[in-house]
């Protein structure tokens, strides 16, 4: 099949904002404990991270990560996270019904963050707790001194606030697995008091108010119209989450994920633009796309409940496969040609539950298949998004009435004169002869890189014993014509071309 991608240096979406390229940390499973902290894996450094794993997250490229949950958040109570570690209480999780020790909390997620590079999301429980410990906790956080929180974190061994930017008000707060669900009246409520409370502590904050957990739940649209009716003048972001399945087991249905991602946003962006035109309000809130990834596979009661109230559980260890990593790849596309709206996105999560890396406890960690489209996004999407043209094929699908074989997003730096093309061939056959004509971005393009993720095998994964099943190679078959590349794009294939 041959298709077309046009792009004009005149028409750009928008700048991309880097935090686009979020990941998401959980006290769940193994995430912080075996994943991210293990004081005795022998990669460990001081502060008992796992170096093997910080490694790979700086491959990986996350630019903010969210923390501490997910569900955990709205049974979590921060102070219990804080101060010496042998005075810590040892809790019950209900969230996963799971021991939680404590031994990981606030200050030591911050000190990852830093030697990960990393920005913090953080985010306040809205389930079992309110207002006031919300401010409490932004008290402790971020004020410089002078009061009880905030001194009582100095004596914690943080002199310096740690000048948290961006805050999330609960999570999936629509959900019946929530601890202590709310309507949407009552969430918007208690978001938006709890919103200014946090903001008189400090004004600097960004904050983000729950939008449905999926976008198929029974209160979808409602369920955002309400709570930004109450809270849209102290919110910067509404959230969006979702969790792609792969319910027909077939690639080409799978692919929907894609533009339903596509449909999603653009629902939102128009209920949260209602809402500001009935308030005769220019405010445009912003989308923050704080959980998103595969996840279907390992989504029984067993793999999300343990009985016994274990520690650090095995859960949701969900093994991906080259498929996963393709839709993954589509679902980057679509953010980065929605930039305009969308800021925040986090891939859920990091490490081991539903994670790019995986590890053993004391022994090796890995790579998934869906960690390549996510490294290679965040490492070569610098500058602005060009809003593209894409004349392709299509197929129809159940999981969506449309949708073209080529999928694809240009992303410009100015600063340095190099563009890259993010491009999926969603034909399963056939090659895609592509034709990008890169408009008035000067006239002799010169590849500097061209990358692929390919495998025959849909199911293909990388695990500890063959970790390197799936990975990426180099695309030979991509030329220059003066502003024209030409490309050959393998059937079912991943593909970054980078211009310069
Ligand atoms: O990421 C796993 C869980 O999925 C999160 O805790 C929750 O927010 C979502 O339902």
């Amino acid at each position: 099949i041959s298709a077309r991608l046009i792009v004009d240096r005149d028409f750009a979406i928008a700048d991309l904002d880097r935090r686009l390229f979020g990941t998401f940390v959980e006290h769940m499973g193994r995430c912080v404990y075996t994943g991210i902290y293990e004081p005795d894996h022998p990669s460990a450094d001081e502060d008992g991270f796992r170096q093997d794993v910080l490694d790979l997250t700086r491959e990986l490229g996350p630019t903010i990560v969210r923390y501490p949950g997910g569900n955990f958040m709205s049974g979590y109570n921060w102070e219990d996270g804080v101060g010496p570690k042998d005075q810590r209480p040892v809790r019950l999780d209900l969230a996963w019904y799971s021991t939680e020790t404590n031994q990981f909390g606030t200050n030591e997620f911050m000190r990852w963050a830093d030697k990960a590079g990393v920005e913090p999301m953080f985010g306040v429980n809205l389930g079992t707790r309110g207002p006031d410990e919300a401010r409490h906790f932004v008290e402790y956080c971020n004020h410089p001194g002078g009061t009880a929180l905030s001194d009582l974190r100095r004596e914690h061994g943080v002199e310096k606030p740690h000048d948290i930017k961006f805050w999330c008000l609960g999570n999936e707060m629509d959900g019946p697995w929530q601890i202590c669900r709310k309507t949407p009246q009552e969430y918007g409520r208690i978001a938006l008091e709890t919103a200014k409370v946090m903001r008189q502590v400090d004004p600097t904050i960004t904050l983000a108010a729950c939008g449905s957990s999926q976008w198929d739940m029974p209160t979808y649209g409602e369920w955002e119209h309400t709570v930004l009716d109450h809270c849209f003048d102290e919110v910067d972001f509404i959230s969006l989450h979702t969790y792609f399945t792969n319910r027909y087991d077939s690639t080409e249905e799978f692919f929907g994920n894609i533009e339903q991602t596509d449909q999603f946003i653009k629902e939102i962006v128009a209920v949260a633009d209602g809402v500001a035109a009935r308030k005769h309000s220019r405010k445009r809130i912003m989308l923050s796309f704080d959980e998103w990834n595969v996840w279907y596979k390992a989504r029984s009661i067993d793999d999300l409940r343990k009985p016994g109230w274990p520690q650090a559980p095995r859960l949701i260890e969900e093994v991906y496969n080259f498929e996963d990593a393709l839709v993954n790849g589509g679902a980057l596309i679509v953010m980065m040609n929605n930039c305009d709206r969308v800021k925040t996105a986090c891939l859920a999560q990091l490490v081991n539950v539903i994670g790019p890396i995986m590890t053993e406890p004391g022994g090796a960690a890995w790579r998934q298949t869906i960690f390549y489209p996510f490294a290679q996004a965040s490492q070569f999407a610098h500058g602005r998004v060009l809003r593209p043209v894409i004349d392709s094929p299509s197929y129809s699908a159940k999981s969506f009435a449309e949708i073209p074989y080529l999928c694809a997003s240009v992303v410009d730096d100015e600063t340095t004169g190099q563009s890259v093309i993010f491009a999926l061939n969603r034909h399963l056959t056939e090659e895609m002869e592509l034709r990008i004509e890169l408009r008035g971005l000067g006239r002799e393009r010169q590849i500097t890189q061209a990358l692929e993720l390919h495998h025959t095998n849909m199911k293909a994964t990388n695990t500890r014993e063959a970790p390197e099943t799936v990975t990426p190679g180099f695309n030979h078959d991509v030329r220059a014509d003066g502003e024209t590349i030409i490309a050959r794009l393998k059937p079912g294939s991943w593909n970054v071309i980078v211009t310069q």
